[in-house]
């Protein structure tokens, strides 16, 4: 528990340094601790110690509740007023009014690139689309009906050994290659994953197409000379690849960074981002959700489910966050992006149980206590079903849309002199000094 103590001198605090004193009961000594952007160093408590012999204070802090693991400058969030930027530009305008290929170049470059610039990154993308013919061929060796993510997770990391010289991340230009290469061929890894698990030959990118056309056209083109994508469901996916594209330090984004801290090859970091987002917790509350609605059946049964909730049974998948108190700002886009859709693909049923879920809720003092709203997930996997993606696909899209936030902040802690190879500390809690007993003498 903290304890919160008023100065007992009455001195003028408004002249107070930025500095945490901390008094050492133990020894009775006190420290005084630099406060710089509302953080101290955990390093900085090391110099407490009960003798010259202890190895100083630690912070226990599982989950990273309190610990800011880097300093960035990609993505900053507000989850009190519901505000998202990628390098200070409101999400709401660049899903407006930007593309996703932009949003990359933004991310990863740190500013806007002018038409020239977005010009050249786009032909550069464009033209790395296609994967080597053993790419194609060791995919098809999956089960037939293998997982697209877990086959997305397995050909992002072997590209390492189709690029070798990626291992060479402190040289710029091979670094850059690599990032053309990963935006350019994760959505054809992801078709190629998707077209196995239903048996489907494999489709080659159109490099004709747009970045979310071309994957539109590798998911869905059957015999036709040449896939048109309805400029709906392609603005739609690419909106949704933009929404999904940076998140500060969420749980794949730290693992890319933990891993791409040992110099690893991108490949290989970006395969530990894809893995991290396969879990349920992170890449697979839509697909929840999903069922949850399905599950629900009708709008009439919303209010037995509110009770069921309510009474502690489930929880309201979709809802709340852990760094959004107020509302997702991404949810709010979806929900316009979802009306575009469904002019196309006609209205999913499900739409009506999710609208009256969402009305319900907002208005009841459950929710409201706890600040409880619609999330990004609340109606993405609505809009990835009016696409006609089965639920294996919804991380996989989640994956596309977050390479450009993995390699950006995959960037930033190669060039940040202050990071090194991730290792946190751990407390020991087990047995010490056993002696070794002999297999016969074992009870
Ligand atoms: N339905 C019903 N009650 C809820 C929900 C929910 N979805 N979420 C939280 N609560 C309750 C929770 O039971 C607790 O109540 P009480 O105070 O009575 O014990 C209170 O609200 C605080 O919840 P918490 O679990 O301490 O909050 P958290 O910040 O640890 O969890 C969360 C955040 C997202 C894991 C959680 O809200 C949740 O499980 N939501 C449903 C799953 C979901 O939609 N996940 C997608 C997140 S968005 C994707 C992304 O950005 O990557």
């Amino acid at each position: 528990m903290t304890i919160e103590t008023q100065r007992q001198d009455g001195a003028d605090v408004s002249k107070s340094r930025d500095t945490l004193t901390i008094t050492d009961n133990r020894t009775g000594k006190q420290y005084e601790v630099p406060i710089e952007d509302n953080t101290i160093r955990a390093t900085e408590l090391r110099n407490i110690k009960v003798d010259e012999d202890d190895f100083g204070l630690m912070t226990y802090d599982p989950a990273f509740m309190a610990t800011a693991s880097c300093r960035s400058a990609v993505t900053f969030i507000d989850g009190e007023k519901g505000i998202l930027e990628y390098r200070g530009y409101p999400i709401e305008q660049l899903a407006e009014q930007s593309s996703y290929l932009e949003v990359a170049y933004l991310l990863i470059h740190g500013e806007l690139p002018s038409q020239s610039q977005l010009d050249e990154w786009t032909h550069q993308v464009t033209i790395h689309t296609f994967v080597h013919e053993n790419v194609k061929e060791f995919m098809q060796g999956f089960r037939y009906d293998a997982h697209p993510m877990g086959m997305l997770l397995a050909s992002v990391g072997a590209l390492s050994t189709f690029y070798p010289e990626a291992s060479a991340i402190k040289d710029v230009d091979q670094r850059y290659m690599q990032v053309v290469r990963l935006i350019a061929k994760m959505p054809t890894l992801a078709a190629f994953s998707f077209r196995h698990n239903r048996g489907m030959p494999y489709v080659y990118p159109d490099n004709e197409l747009s970045y979310a056309g071309n994957f539109l056209s590798m998911i869905y083109k059957m015999t036709e000379l040449r896939y048109e994508p309805d400029p709906r469901l392609e603005h739609a996916l690419d909106v949704l690849f933009i929404l999904h594209a940076d998140h500060e330090q969420n749980c794949s984004t730290s693992a890319v960074r933990s891993v791409g801290s040992s110099q690893v090859d991108p490949y290989s970091a970006m395969a530990a981002g894809v893995a991290a987002l396969y879990g349920p917790l992170h890449g697979g509350a839509n697909e929840a959700v999903l069922r949850m609605l399905r599950r629900i059946e009708t709008p009439e049964n919303v209010g037995d489910f509110i009770k069921g909730v309510k009474g502690g049974k489930e929880k309201l998948m979709g809802f709340g966050h852990r760094v959004y108190k107020n509302f997702d700002p991404r949810a709010e886009i979806i929900k316009k992006a979802c009306d575009e859709v469904f002019e196309v693909t006609g209205k999913n049923p499900l739409l009506d149980i999710a609208t009256e879920l969402e009305r319900i809720a907002l208005e009841d003092e459950y929710f409201i206590d706890r600040k409880l709203y619609p999330n990004v997930d609340f109606y993405s996997g609505l809009i990835y079903e009016a696409l006609g993606m089965p639920m294996e696909m919804f991380p996989v899209l989640f994956a596309i849309g977050r390479t450009s936030g993995w390699i950006a902040q995959w960037l930033e802690m190669i060039e940040d002199k202050e990071q090194k190879i991730a290792r946190p500390r751990q407390i020991y809690t087990g047995p010490r000094e056993q002696d070794y007993v002999a297999m016969h003498r074992r009870k």
